[in-house]
């Protein structure tokens, strides 16, 4: 199975010269010519990578698009890389940096773009998502088979899933909705309606911040505060280098130690503030990972 490469982009001969490229470098290419229709074919296609025009039909466009993409919990990991011409079309300098509120994009490079520059970058970043998930595909089948016509087949085969893999890929849950005939959209309701579910790859730590009431009464949502700024992720998501998935418990049992958090197995109770960086540091020196996971 080849690798897919969405280009959401108003200019025509650059989509052509761009499709012919990538198909020669063995690449499945899908096109759209507006940002609408580039969710569309995000949602449908199930691309490895998506390559997005800022400006097309209005100025923000291209940034309206990467906001829809990476707010939907089905396609928020495909990784977008913006290319733009803005700074000649605008005629002064725009502010070409990536930021999660409003330019949730992996890189933004200006064109025109030499083509070998393009190809590698197109290559890292899928080898870091879509390509590793190409493998897990191959196993739906059976389980398909073994859960067909069965009750609550669906969750099942998630749960078969998760348990395996310990997430639910991207990639498997559309080949999925394909095998089983269940809409895409259906699946990610139960995979976002139940906690056990997720959608990214675990960390190697797991670290847990209890919301129960006691823990919450006495600070952990600072504590949560402080460690979603550190690790530069929300509650739920896992460390670009892989080493911490944060997640929010209710209740570890400890309510004495009030407020918690949990590492793996390992309790911290009285937690302040204060004390988050040298918790979160000793597992990164562990790791041989310098203070840069934020960076
Ligand atoms: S409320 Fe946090 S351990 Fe019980």
């Amino acid at each position: 199975m080849k690798n897919k490469i969405l280009l959401i982009d108003d200019d025509v001969d650059f989509i052509e010269a761009t499709s012919l490229l990538f198909e020669a470098h063995g690449y499945d290419v899908i096109t759209a010519y507006n940002g609408q229709e580039g969710f569309a074919k995000v949602k449908t296609g199930s691309p490895d990578l998506i390559l997005l025009d800022m400006m097309m039909n209005y100025k923000t466009e291209g940034a309206e698009t990467a906001k829809a993409i990476t707010s939907d919990a089905a396609v928020r990991n495909i990784p977008i890389i913006m290319i733009t011409g803005a700074r000649k079309e605008l005629g002064f300098a725009v502010d070409l940096v990536p930021n999660e509120k409003d330019l949730p994009v992996k890189m933004i490079l200006e064109k025109p773009v030499a083509p070998e520059q393009l190809l590698q970058i197109a290559a890292k970043f899928i080898e870091k998502t879509g390509k590793q998930h190409r493998h897990l595909v191959g196993d739906l089948d059976s389980l398909a088979r073994k859960w067909k016509d069965k009750r609550g087949n669906l969750i099942m085969i998630l749960h078969e899933i998760q348990n395996t893999y310990g997430y639910v890929p991207r990639e498997v849950a559309f080949e999925l909705s394909r095998i089983i005939d269940v809409p895409l959209t259906r699946i990610y309701e139960v995979i976002t309606f139940y906690n056990y579910f997720k959608l990214q790859p675990p960390g190697k730590h797991l670290i847990s911040v209890c919301m129960g009431t006691a823990c919450y009464l006495k600070g952990t949502p600072q504590i949560l505060e402080e460690l979603k700024n550190i690790l530069n992720v929300k509650e739920g998501e896992t460390t670009k280098d892989g080493i911490f998935h944060l997640q929010i418990v209710r209740c570890l049992g400890c309510c004495g130690l009030a407020p918690v958090m949990m590492i793996d197995k390992k309790i911290f109770g009285k937690v302040k503030k204060s004390d988050v960086a040298g918790i979160i540091s000793e597992y990164t020196k562990k790791e041989g990972v310098k203070d840069a996971i934020n960076s």
